[in-house]
């Protein structure tokens, strides 16, 4: 098969107007492999000129989303993460910006009055087992106390910003090594914490660690309520972008999503901890898990020229169900939200070229293969950019460990 080649681009350079990637509220929480919003605007101004509808299926941290309603445009978000909900609440808001202050309030004020603590009283506090391997004992009670205020809030805005705060603070202050993206205890850390509690005691810190979050969170939130009129954003998360029923929740003008990384997931494992805060039992956090892509056992195998080639050239039993586990549901699920796509819409998927057994994966021309070849959908263009500024889940045992270079997006029609 011929493919068409990829034309080299820059979106950074594409998109004058945004030259950094974490304006607004772009990086109100930390979301690994987020793509960059110049991206999304390139694929908006492009490709879906009328506005309308745009449809994120592996929606992450809502990169699509924020782009589309600041830009006029309406959207649909869906991720198997089901703690997004709290982080698109307040990124993607639909309060006002009266109804925002006064909630920035009552959460300065509790955030006071959770220091008000006396920690000697909860000393023989209970806590959640689980958590020990996390935290020294004084910190896990502390956090214990806070946590439990926190849930015992009626449902507010300012509960879901005191949930962000915590999500970021308990982690900060625990063995996680929060600087990268898979959950893990590091040495580094150990001594970090254990330092902190010896010195000053982590009450005060945290409190101005807090406060400070708070002041931040703020900050972007004023910003976007004051400067645009938001559009509205239906979202789902913790819900499965392979058997979700996207053509009865949404028409879509447009698709624009970037799929997990053929190598380089564990994105549940990523928010491990802020689930077990939540109080999630490890059976429901192993629920979300089992759907990430591609840890489940296919129905059926994707096939073509370029896939079939691939899956021969790669000799371990282990790689080639990821493989084959990875394209069924990728490839299925992008299939299954393009179902609510208008005919003439616009599907823009990004995707790396991953190393497997020392072979490039181009997932682009898989993608090419099934729905130009197969599915009868137009190509529009395709592109190849360099990664600046992402990072990936390198390091640790990763099969790719310089991370990927480039990054392809292809743009089709229905
Ligand atoms: C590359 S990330 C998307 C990042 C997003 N573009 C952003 O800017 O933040 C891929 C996302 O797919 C989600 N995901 C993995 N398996 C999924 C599934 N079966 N259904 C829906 N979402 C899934 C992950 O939770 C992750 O957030």
């Amino acid at each position: 098969m011929k493919f068409p080649k990829p034309k080299i681009v820059s979106f950074r350079d594409e998109i004058e107007d945004v030259n950094n990637t974490s304006y607004l509220t772009h990086s109100l929480y930390y979301h690994p492999a987020k793509f960059i919003p110049q991206i999304v605007r390139y694929c908006l101004n492009k490709y879906t000129k009328n506005k309308g509808k745009t449809l994120d299926p592996f929606a992450g941290s809502g990169t699509t989303g924020l782009e589309a309603v600041t830009n006029g445009y309406s959207a649909t978000l869906t991720d198997i993460n089901p703690l997004l909900e709290y982080f698109y609440e307040i990124k993607l808001p639909e309060f006002s910006a009266k109804e925002w202050s006064k909630n920035v309030l009552i959460a300065e004020r509790e955030i006071d009055t959770i220091f008000n603590i006396d920690i000697s009283e909860i000393k023989n506090k209970k806590y959640d087992k689980r958590l020990e391997y996390w935290y020294p004992i004084d910190l896990l009670t502390f956090f214990t106390e806070i946590w439990g205020r926190i849930s015992k809030k009626n449902k507010s805005i300012s509960k879901v910003v005191l949930i962000l705060i915590f999500f970021k603070i308990s982690k900060k202050y625990s063995y996680a090594e929060h600087s990268m993206p898979k959950l893990f205890t590091s040495k580094r850390k150990r001594k970090e914490i254990e330092e902190t509690q010896r010195g000053n005691g982590f009450g005060k810190t945290i409190l101005e660690e807090a406060r400070r979050e708070l002041k931040k969170i703020n900050k972007s939130v004023s910003e976007l309520l004051t400067n645009y009129n938001l559009k509205k954003v239906d979202y789902y998360s913790g819900v499965d972008a392979y058997t979700f029923p996207f053509n009865k929740k949404t028409r879509a003008d447009s698709i624009i999503t970037s799929p997990p990384y053929l190598q380089a997931q564990e994105y549940i494992r990523t928010f491990k901890l802020e689930m077990m805060w939540l109080g999630y039992s490890n059976e429901k956090i192993k629920s979300f898990s089992k759907k990430e892509i591609p840890f489940r056992k296919p129905e059926g195998t994707i096939t073509g020229q370029y896939i079939d080639k691939k899956r021969d050239r790669i000799k371990n039993k282990k790689l080639k169900e990821m493989f084959d586990s990875y394209f069924w549901f990728t490839i299925k699920a992008l299939e299954n939200a393009s179902t609510s796509l208008k005919r003439g819409g616009r599907l823009c998927v990004l995707v790396g070229n991953p190393v497997m057994e020392k072979e490039t994966v181009e997932i682009w021309k898989v993608i090419y293969e099934y729905f130009v070849s197969q599915k009868g959908y137009k190509l529009l263009d395709v592109f190849e950019d360099r990664i600046v500024s992402r990072k990936l889940f390198g390091g640790r045992k990763n099969n790719n460990p310089d991370g990927m270079r480039y990054e392809y997006l292809i743009v089709l029609e229905k």
